[in-house]
């Protein structure tokens, strides 16, 4: 087993998961101002502070996706985030893309930037303590789009990331996002998804990446948000099976879903329905941002001094979400 190999199954073995906390200055604004927070360097590490620190750490979550901010901030007992992170046994992730902006000569496609200076950017991150990195590709979904140019180009960026975080020693999430906005139907989405992961292949064998080194970030197969017909959730489970078998090479490790805008349960439901049916040697696991934060970022919000609510709420999601990755999770249990 290569040493890229051993850090990806530590991320997500076990029942663990991955914590995606990295959302952007612009993106944790936007998440604080809904609950009248202000956004301050300040209050975002606060709130990731007692996240970090929550006991449920230690048994959910094997690895952190940190933002440029957060990785470079000290808590409040003076120990650095990848410290207070590793304590835990979870490994300090990095998010190293610079953000999808506007592809050219499409009206509204993205590409996602941040390959310029990557290279020194990761040894720096290498020594603050990060062991895995992270890179979201995001794609429109509509009878048009993804065009082939944005799956093309963005597929190269990710081969050309996921090549530069390995000679670093460094695990990449390799995410190509398929949008839920839309009214497009779940086949659509399978077929579209099915693509863009197929080509991200492609390009990260031709960049020669070491596939059992990797751990992909994929969209589940859902229906539009604004398709009239909602597929059930056993057929969204089916659908993204079909989807990862055909178009997974069998070297990869596991697959760590991105929530992408569904609910908490839903997001915990559908997971636990995956790994029911899961007959691949493929881990299913979570690394879920808002549908592991959003409760107990509401709880916090309402007294931001006190942290065991807050702690308890994310203990739950986090241990729901681990049942989930092995088939155990029930309705029932989230209001235990
Ligand atoms: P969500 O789970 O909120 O979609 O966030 C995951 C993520 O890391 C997006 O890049």
């Amino acid at each position: 087993m290569s040493e890229l190999n051993q850090i990806a199954n530590k991320i997500i073995s076990n029942g663990k998961g991955i914590l995606a906390a990295d959302e952007s200055n612009g993106t944790m604004t936007k998440r604080l101002t809904a609950v009248n927070v202000e956004s301050t360097p300040e209050n975002r590490l606060k709130f990731r502070e007692i996240l970090f620190s929550s006991e449920s750490m230690k048994e959910h979550i094997g690895g952190v996706i940190l933002y440029d901010e957060t990785i470079n901030q000290t808590t409040s007992f003076e120990n650095s985030i990848p410290d207070l992170i590793a304590s835990s046994g979870a490994l300090p992730g990095i998010k190293v893309d610079t953000g999808a902006k506007n592809l050219a000569n499409s009206k509204v496609e993205k590409i996602t930037e941040g390959l310029d200076g990557l290279r020194e950017r990761l040894k720096k991150y290498y020594e603050l303590g990060a062991r895995f990195t992270k890179w979201r590709a995001v794609y429109s979904i509509n009878d048009k789009y993804p065009s082939n140019l944005a799956i093309h180009t963005n597929a190269h960026a990710l081969a050309r990331y996921a090549a530069l975080a390995q000679e670093n020693k460094m695990v990449p999430i390799v995410e190509p996002e398929v949008l839920m906005d839309g009214d497009h139907s779940a086949d659509e989405c399978l077929n579209k998804t099915s693509e863009v992961i197929q080509r991200c292949f492609e390009e990260l064998i031709l960049h020669k990446v070491d596939l059992s080194g990797i751990i992909l970030k994929p969209n589940m197969i859902l229906d539009g948000n604004k398709s009239k017909i909602k597929i059930s959730n056993e057929e969204v489970a089916q659908k993204t099976l079909e989807c990862l078998k055909k178009s997974v090479p069998s070297e990869v490790p596991g697959i760590a879903f991105l929530s992408g805008g569904q609910s908490e349960i839903e997001a915990t439901e559908n997971l636990d329905l995956i790994n029911k049916h899961n007959n691949t040697k493929f881990i299913m696991t979570y690394s879920y941002g808002r549908a592991l934060q959003q409760s107990a970022l509401k709880e916090w919000s309402k007294n931001t001094k006190d942290k065991v609510l807050t702690q308890n709420t994310f203990n739950h999601r986090a241990k729901m979400c681990s049942l989930a990755t092995k088939g155990k999770w029930s309705k029932e249990l989230e209001n235990k």
